[in-house]
């Protein structure tokens, strides 16, 4: 109490500052010019079930799946409801890439492309989880291969150690957080001319019986890659549930 006296003139002073409206040229030549910032691609919406209330060009974002559901990623039934002998095919891949397995998970398609790969080439096997790249050591072991790589990457930067030719993204991107981020990360890590590919299960058909949002369609992919620095190459549709899309580094202009 016996303070108050004294700290009177100043308070009278800050509150008769913010009260007197300053000239409008006045207010210019002393607001300092802090540069707006760039709008964030994100909005916040309805957050539903499985997703995050996070959204993308329209698109909310789905939680990532956890590692109690590795299991599921290595059922019996995959096989032939995905088809890896044909997403292998289409991806063509030659002997001495490198290969970036963006969301490796238990390394279900890792080992395939690292046979053909060969051993000249290498597959990153990236991983938000380190319960996940745990599961792919152990799943790389029995199998003999040598040449995939573990790497435990950030939820905006998969921290690739080096440029590759190929980076695949296999039930993975609908679940990515940080999308705008991340995708930009991947592009700087892709050689000229280098390839992003995209493999969603097929939102435009009610039929496969996956979550609305773990499911893609091929126009929302294409809209969300309008802001990278990507060109579109050709959707792949022989796959019974899921679409494979190819997209390719620009060049530099
Ligand atoms: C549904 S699983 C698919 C795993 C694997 N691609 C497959 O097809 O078997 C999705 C995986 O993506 C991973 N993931 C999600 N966001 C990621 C990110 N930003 N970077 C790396 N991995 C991510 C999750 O941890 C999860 O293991």
């Amino acid at each position: 109490m016996s303070n108050l006296p004294r700290l009177r003139p100043v308070f009278y002073l800050l509150a008769g500052l913010s009260l007197v409206a300053l000239p409008a040229t006045h207010a210019a030549s002393t607001t300092p010019a802090v540069p707006a910032a760039p709008p964030l691609p994100y909005t916040t919406g309805v957050k539903t079930r499985d997703g995050l209330g996070k959204y993308y060009f329209g698109r909310e974002i789905a939680h990532y799946m956890t590692h109690q559901g590795a299991p599921w990623l290595e059922r019996a039934e995959r096989d032939t409801e995905e088809r890896p002998d044909l997403v292998m095919k289409a991806l063509a891949l030659k002997p001495g890439d490198l290969v970036a397995d963006l969301g490796c998970g238990t390394g279900y398609f890792s080992w395939r492309m690292a046979q053909a790969v060969g051993p000249k080439g290498v597959v990153y096997g990236v991983e938000i989880q380190q319960e996940m790249l745990d599961l792919l050591a152990a799943n790389m072991k029995p199998r003999g291969v040598a040449n995939v790589v573990g790497v435990r990457g950030a939820l905006d930067d998969p921290k690739l150690p080096q440029p590759v030719d190929l980076a695949i993204m296999v039930d993975v991107y609908h679940e990515c957080s940080e999308p705008a981020e991340f995708l930009a990360a991947v592009c700087r890590h892709l050689k000229p001319g280098g390839r992003l590919v995209f493999v969603e299960y097929r939102g435009e058909d009610p039929e496969v019986p996956i979550k609305a949002l773990h499911k893609m369609t091929e126009a929302q992919v294409k809209k969300e890659m309008t802001a990278q620095p990507l060109d579109y190459i050709e959707t792949v549709r022989s796959l019974p549930r899921q679409h494979l899309i190819i997209f390719k580094k620009r060049a530099a202009p």
